[in-house]
């Protein structure tokens, strides 16, 4: 088993091929604005797209019958990227064992492509400061990289289910602690190089042997401070005293909760982009909300968390920084300039549709965007 993330600096490239995997809900409607400020963006910074289309989720259970198309995972590898939107809803509901979930192929796609780190930056925006349910005094300047693991723990450990009775293991090998821990303290490395580990080491045994891990491999990171906070307290201290967090690296079920407290850090859970990183092979992106059946289909869905996406894969998978960083000021720029859609929009504020959102984002959008590749001589020609 690898012990460490890959290297986070991907290849320049004259042109790239994404795997969209839209799925179900608002999922094909974030996927298509999220496209069109990647399209913004190629012909801005001179380079290529081409996509690709894989069927993930409840569209899958309806056109082939199983949550996830059977060739699914070697067609993700060939491409430089792979992008989803969200997947399930009530039509899939079920509490039968024997029947089809879509999420079973979000953690099948994950597992598949080996994807045992999932990065969720939580960072406020100013001009959101306001909208959150949390005073604005305590959410302004938060910073934090949410490091969850991914293909471990309660989500995919031996579990069973009779009649009356059901488990589920929280099982976690040291090797699979110690390369998440590992990517955390490297992140950390490019931040305020604070590591904060979260478990349950007070009652159960594999967050015992997650502590010990964690502590050897802080070792390997003498310029990194490191602190083990238990997850009831890391919940609270989460909406307390947020600032106080710069990395926080945790298990997989401790993570999915914690990552969903912390988006209300930002004004709203359709902020919140992520990058699936392995340790070797094609890296996922999309959006920590779901598919939001309540309002799909209307064309009011927050595209924001899914461009911001976009923008982690141009950076991680695309090797343009210039063109991330360009996206995400984009996105504060259209904040700044009173952009809202309804789950960001206070009463007296006008909300706007899906579309007019991507508008607002894509005319905030640089006229050109330098490459990493091209020299000064280049453009000057
Ligand atoms: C997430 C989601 C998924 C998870 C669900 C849809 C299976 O909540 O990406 O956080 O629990 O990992
Ligand atoms: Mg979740």
């Amino acid at each position: 088993m690898s012990a460490t993330v890959k290297d986070m600096s991907a290849t320049v490239k004259d042109a790239y091929r994404v795997m969209l995997l839209p799925g179900d809900g608002v999922g094909p409607e974030i996927v298509a604005a999220a496209c069109r400020v990647l399209d913004e963006v190629a012909v801005r910074g001179g380079f290529a797209i081409e996509y690709e289309r894989g069927l993930l989720g409840g569209c899958a259970i309806d056109a082939v019958g199983t949550p996830m198309e059977e060739d699914l995972a070697d067609r993700c590898q060939a491409c430089d990227a792979v992008f989803l939107g969200a997947v399930g809803g009530p039509r899939w509901d079920t509490t039968d064992p024997a029947k089809p979930r879509p999420e079973q192929s979000l953690l099948g796609i994950r597992k598949a492509l080996a994807l045992f780190a999932n990065l969720r930056p939580v960072k406020s925006f100013a001009a959101l400061a306001h909208n959150s349910t949390l005073r604005p005094d305590v959410i302004e300047g938060v910073d934090i990289m949410v490091v969850r693991e991914l293909t471990g723990g309660l989500y995919f450990g031996k579990r069973e289910r009779t009649a009356d009775a059901a488990y589920d293991t929280m099982y976690y090998e040291r090797g699979e602690i110690e390369r998440i821990v590992d990517c955390a303290f490297r992140l950390a490395r490019g931040r305020r190089r604070e590591v904060t580990s979260v478990d349950k080491a007070n009652v159960l045994e594999s967050s015992r042997l997650w502590r010990e891990v964690t502590e050897q491999v802080a070792q390997r990171y003498d310029d990194v401070s490191l602190r083990h906070l238990l997850v009831d307290n890391a919940a609270m201290q989460l909406v307390r005293d947020p600032r106080q967090f710069d990395v926080l690296v945790t298990e997989n079920m401790f993570g999915d909760i914690l990552s969903d407290e912390a988006a209300m850090l930002t004004g709203s859970i359709g902020m919140l982009p992520s990058a699936s990183v392995g340790g070797e092979g094609v890296s996922l992106y999309e959006p920590i909300h779901g598919s939001a059946p309540d309002i799909a289909g209307r064309g009011v869905v927050n595209p924001c968390a899914t461009i911001l996406s976009a923008a982690l894969m141009l950076d991680l998978s695309f090797g343009r920084r210039e063109a991330a960083r360009a996206v995400e000021r984009a996105v504060e720029a259209a904040l700044d300039h009173g952009a809202r859609t309804a789950d960001i929009a206070a009463a007296d504020e006008t909300s706007l549709t899906t579309e007019e959102m991507t508008d607002r984002v894509i005319a905030a959008l640089p006229p050109a965007i330098a490459g990493t590749r091209r020299s000064h001589a280049d453009h000057a020609g």
